[in-house]
């Protein structure tokens, strides 16, 4: 299937490493220019020289934190100056913190709405006019499984990706009449970084992933990449009547039926 992704302009947001990089490289493939973004530059610049060697396509690179209004506000503006269009948007950001809810102060709460939910409204909103200019666009939020089934420790994470979830309902309502579809792509357990830090340190980290694939359908933890070919279909040409919902990539793993 040709998903129709060459000439379009996809930002990828928080893309150096694990989930990102995958939706980026795979946007790639299928022939789309990418802007790709994270705070450490270095990272960030080895990303996108990695995906452009292994892809022929262009990456570019522009170090952002999220979190910050100025850096969204910069970015935005510079893609939408080098190409006058963004036809696809994905949201993406660090996790918060996991702990219990008593644990958590204010500040970890602001940081966690800044990071994780404020960060996607105003990138939405930044790119919104530029996607209007172009005719449609793809607005993608990377969120958690957790939205559909209880993940222990997980109440910064699941407070705001329900809010993702109730604003991209929203959107799509909204949105709809200019030709944009808003999705959400919710992960269960793919295998990144943030999978392997989270590990408990007094156990082999093979042994560890064993025991918590055991409990998924599938046998396995996730790979990025599978991840990526969901994004990269609701980003395509075929996915125009696919909107408001939000999809998990789990292995089977939501036990939810609904
Ligand atoms: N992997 C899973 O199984 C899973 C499951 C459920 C939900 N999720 C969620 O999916 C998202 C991505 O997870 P991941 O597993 O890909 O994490 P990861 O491997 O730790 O990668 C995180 C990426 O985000 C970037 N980043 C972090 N904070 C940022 C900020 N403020 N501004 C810009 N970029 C930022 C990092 O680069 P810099 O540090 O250089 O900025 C890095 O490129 C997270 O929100 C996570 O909670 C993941």
């Amino acid at each position: 299937m040709d998903l129709q992704l060459n000439d379009k302009i996809a930002v990828v947001l928080a893309s150096s490493k694990g989930l990102g990089k995958a939706i980026a490289t795979t946007l790639a493939q299928e022939g789309a220019t990418v802007i790709i973004a994270s705070r450490n530059a270095d990272e960030l610049n080895a990303t996108a020289s990695e995906i452009k060697q292994s892809t022929g396509a262009q990456i570019i690179a522009l170090p952002t934190d999220v979190s910050k209004a100025e850096d969204a506000e910069k970015l935005i503006n510079h893609v939408a100056g080098q190409f006058g269009r963004i036809d696809i948007l994905v949201n993406n950001a660090g996790g918060p913190p996991f702990d219990k809810f008593e644990h958590f102060d204010d500040e970890q709460w602001q940081n966690a709405f800044e990071l994780n939910l404020l960060s996607f409204a105003r990138l939405s909103r930044l790119a919104l006019p530029h996607m209007q200019k172009a005719g449609g666009g793809r607005i993608i939020n990377i969120i958690s499984g957790s939205v559909k089934s209880v993940l222990a420790n997980s109440v910064l994470s699941t407070s705001m990706r329900m809010g993702v979830v109730g604003m991209a309902k929203l959107m799509a309502d909204e949105l709809g009449p200019y030709n944009i579809t808003v999705n959400n792509v919710a992960p269960g357990l793919i295998l990144t970084d943030r999978v392997k830090h989270t590990l408990p340190k007094d156990v082999d980290p093979d042994e560890a992933l064993q025991k918590r694939a055991a409990s998924i359908p599938l046998g396995r933890i996730g790979e990025p990449k599978e991840l990526a070919a969901l994004v990269a279909f609701l980003a395509s040409a075929q996915a125009s009547y696919i909107s408001g919902t939000t999809i998990p990539v789990d292995g089977g793993a939501g036990r939810n039926i609904y």
